[in-house]
């Protein structure tokens, strides 16, 4: 207890572990970074089941010097993605899953590139500023998606595979799918998986559309996709013609507008009682509970010329508005969020599709 305050009043100051936790925050990414950089987990992984490496083992096969590399293992342990046991180093379970390339659920391609460039976090407060940063990924679309789909196929693969539990598109006799900023089309391919004659219409930028056409031909569906290169504001699409529409993590880079937009051309593009997919990190009424979608929030302001955080009050704003109706958040895998929405039967003759053209 401190005592301040005249008389004396027994007042514990708060603890200043949270702003250490900041400061440590780039330590401990570019820790990661370098471990990855480095092989450090694949290394680990060619020890025989259950047995552990020590640092002096690993530099030599890694060819660094020793003390530098213990020290980086040492983080890493301190990070909680791998074991130490005396002196020998051994992946944890995490580090299996998350880590390895070829990890069940890798994110060892998305982790150098989650962040957005990393040189407008340094120019954040210009960016606060201005209203604007330096150097917006809308500079060079393709430069920074095509890593970036890459990183998270898996992630978004599964999410939509475990979307069947709760929207049940395995039922429908040949759906019609449209997929706009379809990445490497994960949500395609999990529904046409599923649907052995669904066909999807899939769109994304010329230049990032090549990951969903390998991606879709590496998982057998091809045949079944039309590729539609282009932006998706202004990509012709048919009125009344799919079942599903999926907007994947992509109304949060396009700012208030932009994302009624989508909504607006996807609720066009729906026959009557079509269903939306709108996948994203929503913030919730209380900004304190779910700090993975504020702060992916800051990374969309970060990095993107009218990128937001989106709360569930605007997403469900936009769909209501448009005409949705039975709208419902589901959590097909955790933290992974998305509202489906359906058209009603008999949908208004007066708006939303005409705003949408
Ligand atoms: C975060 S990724 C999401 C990919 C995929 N939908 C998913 O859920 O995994 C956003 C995608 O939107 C695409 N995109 C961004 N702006 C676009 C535009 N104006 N027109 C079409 N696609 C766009 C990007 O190229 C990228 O593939």
């Amino acid at each position: 207890m401190a005592h301040v305050g005249r008389p004396f009043t027994d007042y514990k100051p708060p603890a200043a572990a949270p702003v250490w936790a900041v400061i440590e925050g780039l330590g401990r990414y570019h820790v990661l970074l370098a471990a990855l950089e480095l092989g450090v987990f694949e290394a680990l992984d060619e020890a025989p089941d259950g047995t552990g490496v020590t640092a002096v083992e690993l530099a030599g096969r890694l060819e660094l010097p020793e003390l530098h590399l213990e020290s980086l293992l040492d983080s890493v342990v301190a990070l909680g993605l791998l074991d130490r046991v005396v002196d020998d180093f051994k992946l944890n379970d995490a580090a299996r899953r998350y880590l390895l390339v070829d990890g069940a659920a890798s994110m060892a391609g998305l982790i150098p590139v989650a962040p957005g460039p990393h040189e407008n976090w340094t120019r954040l407060a210009d960016t606060v500023r201005s209203g604007r940063p330096a150097t917006p990924i809308d500079d060079d679309p393709a430069a920074f998606y095509v890593p970036l789909v890459e990183g998270t196929f898996t992630t978004m693969w599964r999410c939509a595979g475990r979307a069947d539990l709760k929207m049940r598109y395995s039922a429908m006799a040949a759906p019609r799918i449209l997929d706009l900023g379809a990445g490497g089309a994960p949500w395609s391919i999990a529904m046409l998986q599923s649907c052995a004659d669904g066909r999807a219409t899939v769109n994304d930028l010329d230049g990032v559309i090549d990951v969903a056409r390998r991606q879709t031909a590496e998982h057998g569906v091809a045949d079944r996709c039309e590729f539609r290169p282009g932006d998706f504001h202004t990509v012709p699409l048919e009125d009344g013609a799919y079942d599903i529409v999926v907007l994947g993590h992509v109304c949060r880079t396009e700012g208030l507008d932009g994302a009624r937009h989508l909504v607006e051309r996807a609720y066009s593009a729906l026959r009557p009682e079509g269903r939306l997919v709108v996948a994203d990190y929503f913030i919730g009424p209380n900004h304190k509970t779910n700090p993975h979608a504020v702060l992916m929030g800051m990374t969309m302001m970060a990095s993107t010329a009218c990128g937001f955080g989106v709360t569930t009050t605007e997403a469900a704003g936009w769909l209501g508005d448009a005409g949705f109706e039975a709208l419902r958040l589901i959590e097909p895998i955790g933290f992974q969020f998305a509202y489906v929405a359906s058209k009603p039967r008999d949908p208004r003759s007066d708006g939303s599709s005409k705003r949408a053209k």
